[in-house]
């Protein structure tokens, strides 16, 4: 298997609702005007709290700093395993689910926090640029690991990693157990092709923009029970969109596509205070045992929180397993 590390260097920052309105020029620009900007990894994602955007430092440029851009300290560089075929594995699970034992469970082990996002196309796995030499010392065992540079992948040796490595804990730190919110509505995955993005152009900017605003008769009684996510990304020519179905609804159903089995989604949100950036292994703490059950998962970090999305017919038995997880660690 290799491990590419990516060359894009990443902002992580949200913007406060209230804040939106100054943004949305910027955004626009990010979002429909690729030949106006730079910027090649760009992802955006709307939940109650605020709006995620993480993007890399050409679009980061576009963003004005105000007291409603919070910016998270560091750089984060985007790592991305891909199977040379030969993958000899029975899982047929997607997502976060693959990579849990090789990659999140032994970074975890070694303390280093990584920031998750999942795409239609494939998943990102975040780690802070000053982590890098720990990373790919964790990681040169079991993976052929390149590094992206100016369009080559350069092949990365272990010797230039740190060999100060903590062999001691082969276990995952106990973090502390997050609650989780198990959300009601149902989600999906999608894509489509970026040269198509004018003809969604309207209904994405609405759904983005205006989502808050009640539309002309639509009915009061919001329902409590569903969360607001919306997450579009485009990252080196790619789209992925994340959904709800009443979402899903406003967009003409021919452009936007899924896989074949075309499935739906319910979301596990983790985190009741905002988790930060510091902590380590929260996502191996909920990918492990979905790896332990083969059941896929796409799984999107926020500014605020954390958000798992796995099968709709393996909801409950993940509640369980996340429930029956909280009871396991003395409190
Ligand atoms: N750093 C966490 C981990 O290593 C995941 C990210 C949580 N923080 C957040 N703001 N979403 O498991």
């Amino acid at each position: 298997m290799d491990l590419h590390i990516l060359d894009h260097k990443l902002r992580v920052t949200s913007i406060s609702k209230t804040g939106l309105q100054q943004y949305t020029h910027p955004l626009i620009k990010l979002i429909f005007l690729r030949n106006r900007t730079r910027c090649k990894f760009f992802s955006l994602t709307e939940t109650p709290e605020n709006y995620t955007v993480v993007l890399d430092e050409e679009g980061f440029k576009e963003l004005q700093p105000s007291e409603h851009l919070q910016v998270e300290g560091s750089t984060w560089l985007p790592l991305n395993v891909v199977s040379n075929g030969n993958a000899s594995s029975s899982s047929q699970a997607v997502g976060v689910t693959k990579i849990a034992k090789s990659v999140i469970a032994p970074l975890a082990e070694q303390h280093v926090s990584v920031f998750m996002l999942s795409t239609y196309q494939t998943d990102f796995i975040l780690v802070r640029e000053k982590d890098l030499s720990v990373v790919v010392g964790t990681l040169v065992e079991e993976f052929n690991i390149f590094r992206e540079e100016g369009g080559e992948s350069v092949p990365v040796h272990s010797q230039d990693a740190c060999n100060g490595l903590q062999r001691n804990g082969r276990e995952v730190p106990h973090a502390t157990v997050h609650p989780v919110l198990i959300p009601k509505n149902q989600f999906c995955v999608m894509s489509l092709d970026p040269d198509t993005l004018p003809a969604i152009a309207t209904t994405l900017i609405d759904v983005l923009f205006y989502s808050n605003s009640p539309k002309e008769g639509a009915s009061v009684d919001q329902d409590m029970e569903c969360i607001k996510f919306f997450s579009f990304s485009l990252i080196d020519g790619y789209v992925s969109l994340v959904m709800d179905t009443e979402a899903q609804r406003q967009f003409p159903a021919d452009l936007l596509f899924t896989s074949s089995s075309g499935e739906l989604w319910r979301m596990a949100r983790i985190g009741g205070q905002p988790l930060g950036f510091d902590e380590c292994g929260i996502v191996a703490q909920i990918s492990q045992p979905l790896a332990d059950s083969d059941i896929s998962a796409y799984y999107i970090s926020t500014f605020s929180f954390d958000h798992a999305l796995v099968p709709e017919e393996d909801i409950v038995s993940v509640t369980e397993m996340l429930q029956a997880q909280r009871k396991d660690i003395p409190s």
